[in-house]
């Protein structure tokens, strides 16, 4: 093992043995390499006569760059976009994402979170957090509706087992049963199990209520205080996007952080959803650990872990994305902007929910339950939902998302309020055409 790794170990060791634990191998082995990036920053400070440290060119004390390149970047100097990031993502933004986040969750003033890492999206993160702290076999629970890239990052790349709690009580509210038996049967044959909360849902679109959430917490809190390593995973990617009154406002992360020594928080989120930046590629991986001391070393370690697997998959995340969020962020404007977009989206939710109110749709499908995000699932009664997708397809030209056998995923973040209306219409006359 590279020294520096058992350096960082020793760090988390020390401060929480069971955060050490829940490392997988290639977590244990990770470390932030001081080769050319800390002989470069060293040079950065220091070589006031030549600087040929880093595999990037100058030209006459600027980044070189190519004038048409640079012509179509408006606002952002060549070296505030095509110079490489760091690692870690540049500092400015990850404080201000850190800022941001405990603004938005003001639950989580007062606890210790680290800094916010930036990866390539939230994809890239969880392929990053999968990498570090997921080992073969070990099993993952999420429910029994769920992004589908799950599959691809933590079973195919990382053989983890995924394992399904229902996600819907038959009263249309978070199962919360289901959940604690998953957690209680799974935690019978594994000393650490690694549990996905996504609110708001892809696909159904839905967010547990203030008192579901402050259950699930407490579920996951009372495991862990029987002894089960817990790593509960936040992916935040809609996050904000909630429509109505009693669902919670925050991310379920500021109900895990700092609960338990056996209960880690790992909060993914990115401003590619939130600030409709899907091409910009701009995540984040925040720590919410329970140390007994000062967690600031602590939260250094497991960050330069972190950045090391940034440094082994992709090297850094995109400067430009990187620059452009946080001018944005930054612009007085930021959050009117926001707001603005924020109500058109609640509009079209809330316009799926008036139409969907009409008898005439019953016999034909039962909508899950949805009060946030970007996505509405429907659960075809009388057709499948593959042929519907198909037929839906060619016969009418609109397009929609089969899931499993009945369910059909509606994104009416791509449909204008006012066309809502003929969108059910005409998925109802599909599956009229079908069952005649
Ligand atoms: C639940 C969930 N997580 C993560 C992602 C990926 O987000 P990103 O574009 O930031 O990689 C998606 C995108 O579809 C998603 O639905």
């Amino acid at each position: 093992m590279n020294p520096l790794a058992k350096e960082l170990n020793e760090v988390i060791q020390k401060a929480n043995p069971h955060v050490f634990n829940m490392l997988s191998e290639v977590g244990k082995n990770l470390y932030f390499p001081k080769g050319i990036l800390s002989q470069s920053a060293e040079a950065k400070e220091k070589a006031h006569k030549f600087n040929a440290t880093i595999g990037m060119a100058t030209e006459k004390g600027d980044t070189m760059h190519l004038p048409s390149v640079i012509a179509m970047v408006n606002g952002l100097k060549p070296k505030e976009c095509l110079t490489y990031a760091p690692s870690f993502g540049i500092m400015p933004l990850r404080r201000a994402w850190k800022k941001e986040m405990l603004k938005k969750n003001p639950s989580l003033e007062g606890k210790a979170i680290s800094l916010p890492i930036v990866t390539n999206a939230i994809t890239h993160g969880l392929s990053v957090v999968s990498d570090m702290w997921i080992n073969p076999g070990d099993v993952i629970i999420l429910p029994d509706k769920m992004w589908g890239n799950y599959n691809l990052i933590f079973s195919v790349r990382r053989q983890a087992k995924i394992v399904h709690f229902s996600l819907f009580d038959e009263t249309g509210g978070f199962n919360l049963k289901s959940f604690q038996d998953c957690l209680e049967t799974q935690a019978k044959a594994n000393k650490k199990l690694v549990v996905i909360l996504n609110f708001p849902n892809n696909p159904t679109g839905y967010t547990p209520t203030v008192s579901e959430a402050d259950t699930i917490a407490s579920i996951l809190i009372d495991q862990a205080t029987r002894g089960t390593n817990i790593l509960a995973i936040s992916d935040d990617a809609y996050f904000g996007l909630f429509y109505e009154n009693n669902s919670l406002k925050e991310s379920i992360f500021s109900r895990i952080v700092n609960q338990n020594p056996r209960l880690l928080g790992i909060k993914l989120d990115g401003a590619t959803k939130e600030n409709y930046v899907w091409g910009l590629r701009v995540g984040f991986i925040t720590y919410g650990a329970y140390f007994e001391n000062s967690h600031e070393d602590v939260y250094n370690a497991l960050e330069r872990k972190t950045a090391g697997a940034v440094r082994g998959s992709i090297s850094n995340a995109s400067h430009l994305g990187q620059s452009m969020t946080l001018k944005s962020m930054q612009s007085d404007t930021y959050w009117s902007e926001k707001k603005s977009k924020f109500n058109i989206m609640k509009e079209r939710a809330l316009e799926v929910k008036r139409v969907l109110a009409d008898p005439k749709y019953r016999d034909a499908w039962e909508p899950y339950p949805f009060n946030s995000g970007y996505f509405m699932c429907l659960k075809l009664r009388n057709v499948e939902a593959e042929p519907l997708r198909v037929h839906l397809l060619e016969k009418y030209g609109v397009g929609l998302i089969s899931l499993g056998k009945y369910d059909l995923r509606v994104a009416f973040s791509c449909i204008e309020k006012d066309d809502v209306q003929e969108l059910f219409d005409t998925i109802l006359q599909g599956v009229k055409d079908l069952g005649s």
